[in-house]
């Protein structure tokens, strides 16, 4: 019923040879994420606090000793050019993200290099942020800060998406069984602090519900909607009780929304899922109404969800479409999937998947013989 987060490494290196022709130098992974709260703040310098998923984006390369750059994937899209198009032609799709991870690590000469994802795209699990991930960990070997920034200059400048810096962050410094409570103020790079994250020792799961409604962050939305809040917050208190909608409700969103970060934190700290529950809703609730990003799906599967016994549910990332996070005792997992089901098919809405929501690990290189795990978490910064 839920759909299990499959190791693809093995699938990765047999196309890598079939498509071109020998063995693999590198092999990485980097994981999706959802974020348990604290949504639309990064970018205006609060607070979030995302998990990395167990499902992944793999990519294995190796160098050519010609200028030619060949992109393949699994779903057999492709992408050819020298490498004098990594610093000129705009490129769309998928290999946009990988052409932008290379140019922020300044790759000289040819490459090879193939892509496998069980991330699904589009559905606001970061599958971008973990292909920009799974390239600058394959392709490098530099300290987790050098790669954070190679990962957010190749998605912010040179795919041009006008997103924060949640995803990379978590996908490069995830550990597993934690949440990362990530502070964007100053600036810089985010200061972050793993959070112990393991409701299933209490009875209780994460469930990541896939409305199948697809978006994009570089689509014109999420920009609007990212002007208009970082307009709300340059106002000072009184100037945005005087302001026309939407700014005081964009304000508004922001300021409670950084407030229930704190809140969660501390009620994930002393295992209180009830008011885990209750706060992923009113986060909901808040940018439903006052931050406008969800969509009738979304709402729909948080109100089937709650309604048939979870402890609260959300839209997570960025909104118009993708997924949402539902808290539920574990005993009532299967009635909450059923009747979410149940309540897309009645409203005439896609129908949604389920992914677990386990906190999985970060972006990792993987040795030829199998998985080596290079624990990027144990960064400096993270205390
Ligand atoms: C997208 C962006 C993130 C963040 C979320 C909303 O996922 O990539 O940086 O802004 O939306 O919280």
């Amino acid at each position: 019923m839920l759909i299990p987060a499959p190791d693809l490494l093995p699938a990765s290196v047999r196309a890598f040879v079939e498509r071109h022709g020998r063995e693999p130098s590198w092999r990485a992974s980097a994981p999706g994420r959802v974020n348990l709260v604290g949504e639309h703040t990064d970018y205006l310098g609060g607070l979030c606090l995302p998990v990395a998923l167990g499902h992944r984006t793999w990519v294995v390369a190796a160098p050519r000793t010609d200028s030619r750059v060949h992109l393949t994937s699994g779903d057999a899209l492709e992408w050819s050019g020298d490498t004098s198009h990594l610093t000129g032609s705009p490129l769309r799709g998928w290999a946009s993200y990988v052409v932008g991870a290379l140019r922020a690590v300044g790759w000289q000469g040819g490459l090879d290099l193939h892509v496998e994802s069980s991330v699904p795209v589009g559905a606001g699990l970061s599958s971008s942020a973990a292909l920009i991930c799974a390239v600058v960990t394959a392709v490098t070997e530099r300290s987790p800060d050098d790669l954070l920034r190679a990962a957010l200059e190749a998605e912010q400048v040179h795919v041009g998406a006008p997103t924060g810096g949640m995803d990379q962050t978590v996908s490069l410094l995830a550990r597993p069984a934690h949440a990362l409570l990530l502070d964007f103020a100053g600036g810089g790079l985010p200061a972050g602090r793993p959070v112990p994250w393991s409701p299933e020792r209490d009875g209780v799961e994460l469930l990541v519900v896939d409305t199948g409604v697809r978006h994009a962050n570089d689509d014109g939305a999420f920009a609007r909607r990212r002007a208009e809040a970082e307009a709300a917050m340059a106002l000072s208190p009184d100037e945005v009780v005087a302001a026309r909608d939407p700014l005081p409700r964009r304000r508004r969103h922001v300021d409670s929304e950084n407030d229930r970060v704190r809140r969660v934190v501390a009620a994930v700290e002393r295992h209180d899922w009830t008011e885990v529950g209750a706060l992923f809703t009113a986060s909901h609730v808040s940018l439903r109404d006052d931050h406008e990003v969800s969509c009738v799906e979304l709402d729909a599967v948080v109100e089937a969800a709650r309604t048939a016994g979870a402890l609260g549910a959300r839209m997570t990332g960025g909104g118009f479409g993708g997924c949402a996070v539902v808290l539920v005792p574990t005993t009532q997992r299967d009635r909450v999937v059923a009747r979410v089901s149940a309540a897309a098919r009645a409203a005439g809405h896609p129908e949604p998947s389920f992914l677990p929501g386990e906190a999985g690990g970060p972006a990792t290189r993987h040795r030829a013989a199998g998985p080596s795990h290079v624990d990027l978490s144990q960064a400096q910064r993270l205390t």
